[in-house]
């Protein structure tokens, strides 16, 4: 069967009702989705499925045949950060990182669906259904609100990353 992978047409031999948790991170070598409870609580796998986030662990690749999907590999790179990656990046919002691919791409969704401010309720609302185990929900909200606003890119680099970047 097909899926469509970041933008890109990708062939996939696992049998219809594998998760697409498993054919991302196990055929594909994606490993942004990750492998929480892998009972659709924890909010961890989620990626957008034709734009809307969903639970990879509890979709059976079968019934998306075709689908475009996107994954945390496709929203920005450490030179490049998407506006939500940023946000997060300025408002300290990733401790361990576990959660944050699920929370970058259900933010993502929330964004460009809302398509204006968002308010806090709104955010705590919408990523409800997103555990991080190190409880950094304020500053998850935080980065939402502000990516929603367009406040981002105001963070100065550390002296590691202007080191990095003229390395
Ligand atoms: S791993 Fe899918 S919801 Fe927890
Ligand atoms: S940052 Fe560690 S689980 Fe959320």
């Amino acid at each position: 069967m097909k899926l469509v992978v970041n933008g890109k047409e990708r062939l996939v031999a696992a049998g219809p009702l594998t998760p697409l948790l498993h054919v991302l991170r196990e055929e594909l070598g994606l490993v942004g989705a990750k492998a929480g409870c892998q009972h659709g609580s924890c909010g961890t796998c989620t990626v957008l499925i034709d734009g809307e986030p969903r639970r990879s662990c509890l979709t059976p690749v079968g019934a998306i045949e075709g689908a475009s999907i996107t994954t945390a590999e496709a929203l920005g790179d450490p030179a490049n950060l998407s506006v939500v990656q940023a946000a997060f990046d300025e408002h300290y919002a990733a401790q361990c990182g576990f959660c944050t691919p699920g929370m970058l791409l259900a933010a993502t969704a929330l964004i460009e669906r809302k398509g204006g401010a968002l308010e806090r309720d709104e955010v705590v609302e919408a990523l409800g259904g997103h555990y991080c185990r190190c409880t950094g929900y304020v500053k998850i909200v935080d980065a939402v609100v502000a990516a929603s606003r367009g406040e981002t890119g105001t963070r100065a680099p550390s002296t590691l990353e202007i080191r990095a970047a003229g390395s």
